[in-house]
């Protein structure tokens, strides 16, 4: 996936499990940074820790065990991750028998570093590692430190039902797939992640059923690529086991919509070069998956294109857009930039500005590239856009995305909108957010409706990005299905 930033916005969140008990009565500390899929994971692990005894703490200071879930995606996470890391040293100093240990996207790069030259952790594992934690800790608790960075051309975790971390009862991610074979060639992924490969379609209903019967109403799909989902074919197109069902992403998405119609989907993240007309008119058909597309461009410029190693042009990626303003004309479109990658000139810069006004993005998440270890880039191009122009650039682009997220917001003015009902609103309690299909969020007075509700809001007025509207209709939870 293309690691999705709207989670840095959870950065460092603290995560509860229940207790269980062969380590019964130790307390873990569990913390996220990055990506959806990370915070997925995180749920994986919490689900193993739980089967192995450990409960959950928020205080540092009571934890018998810390586990940071690391993200390599860019350098400045990696800092934020040392600088906490450093942190717990310090608490380290006066609790020698508490337990460091790093996941995640780190693992891989800094297994070493972190354990030998910087004595900052006693125990490092790769996301691919996770059912081994149990043991390693066992191997640290033995006094050794404990490394597993192994990745794997199988492991997807399919069976383990994950704890639902922070949860409201609401929306709960669903991992579909791992790792990712695009190579782009700014992007730390596929070596941090590994090798794509899909999960069983019958565990991901499964999955979505059950949370459905819990009260969930909202799942999103997880992958680095979702578009290159397949299950029982290669990608050259041989059948793996004959006589069974293969399962591309618009097929696998009908199933999870067909879970119930109550039951939101939501997915992440669409590759350009390989999002079809397929998943569109799947989206088309189905009220309940919601009409928001992440689509990550990177740049507006061919020739920057072909040196990330995208797999597309600026004139494929337009193609697209259009694709979906005919199939999903009401569709809400987001994206990811990067600005000043390697060689990128003030034209090549501009045709990044010239697309974004072409597409008019409600939404973007935008970056200075940071060169990563071992990438493509790294090896083949120079990082010789300086540090100030990058930093123009950004503000830039994001001064023109400010400008048309303000103006797609208020197109919705006047307008009437189901929304699942997500809590109360931070800033006003008396007032309820939630999405509409758009991904835009909406407030509006609570009146009787709980969370988990469903609402048709009319949008009254609305700030730069987020909608005020009042209750027109009222659709309460049903009853749990058996
Ligand atoms: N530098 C800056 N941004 C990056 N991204 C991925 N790798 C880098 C990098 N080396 C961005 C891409 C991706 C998003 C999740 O992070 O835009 O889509
Ligand atoms: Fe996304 Fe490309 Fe990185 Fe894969 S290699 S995770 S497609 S940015």
């Amino acid at each position: 996936m293309e690691e999705k930033v709207i989670d840095e916005n959870r950065q460092g969140e603290f995560l509860m499990v229940e207790n269980s008990n062969i380590h019964k009565g130790k307390k873990l500390l569990l913390e996220s940074y990055g990506c959806q899929m990370n915070f997925s994971d995180s749920e994986i692990v919490a689900s193993i820790m739980s089967e192995a005894g450990f409960s959950t703490t928020r205080d540092p200071e009571e934890a018998d065990l810390i586990l940071l879930n690391t993200c390599a995606i860019r350098d400045n996470a990696e800092v934020r991750v040392r600088g906490r890391l450093n942190y717990f040293k310090s608490i380290k100093k006066r609790k020698p028998e508490m337990v460091v240990g790093v996941l995640g996207c780190m693992a891989e790069r800094l297994r070493e570093k972190l354990i030998e030259e910087e004595k900052l952790v006693d125990l490092v594992v790769g996301p691919d590692a996770y059912r081994d934690l149990p043991n390693l800790i066992d191997q640290v608790d033995s006094g050794q430190k404990a490394v597993n960075v192994l990745l794997s051309r199988e492991e997807t975790y399919a069976e383990i039902t994950p704890v639902r971390l922070d949860s409201n009862g609401i929306n709960a991610y669903i991992s579909i797939m791992r790792g990712c074979d695009n190579m782009c060639s700014f992007c730390v992924v596929p070596f941090t992640r590994g090798r794509e490969r899909s999960r069983d379609p019958k565990s991901i209903v499964a999955e979505a059923h059950d949370l459905f019967n819990q009260g969930y109403r909202e799942v999103t799909l997880l992958g680095q690529n979702v578009d290159s989902y397949k299950w029982n074919i290669t990608s050259k197109g041989e059948i793996i086991t004959e006589g069974e069902p293969t399962v591309n992403f618009a097929q696998l998405m009908e199933m999870v919509a067909n879970v119930s119609p109550e039951l939101l989907v939501r997915f992440s993240t669409s590759h350009p070069k390989d999002m079809t007309d397929d998943v569109l008119h799947v989206m088309a058909k189905y009220d309940n998956i919601c009409k928001y597309i992440h689509l990550p461009v990177q740049s507006g410029s061919s020739e920057i294109l072909k040196k990330m190693n995208r797999g597309y042009t600026r004139e494929w990626y337009l193609e697209r857009i259009a694709a979906i303003r005919r199939i999903l004309p009401t569709a809400a479109i987001s994206t990811d930039i990067i600005t000043g990658f390697c060689g990128e000139t003030e034209e090549q810069h501009q045709e990044t500005i010239s697309l974004m006004a072409e597409v008019k993005y409600d939404l973007a998440y935008m970056f200075k590239y940071s060169e990563r270890p071992r990438t493509l880039a790294e090896r083949k191009y120079e990082d010789d856009v300086p540090e100030d122009v990058k930093s123009r650039r950004l503000t830039e682009i994001i001064d023109f995305q400010l400008k048309c997220s303000t103006e797609n917001t208020k197109n919705y003015v006047g307008g009437t909108y189901r929304v699942l009902i997500e809590g109360a609103s931070k800033k006003s309690p008396d007032f309820y957010h939630g999405r509409n299909s758009q991904s835009v969020v909406t407030v509006f007075p609570k009146g009787d409706a709980k969370p988990g509700d469903f609402v048709d809001v009319h949008v009254t007025s609305c700030t730069a990005v987020t909608l005020i509207g009042d209750v027109v209709a009222h659709y309460p939870r049903t009853s749990q299905p058996s």
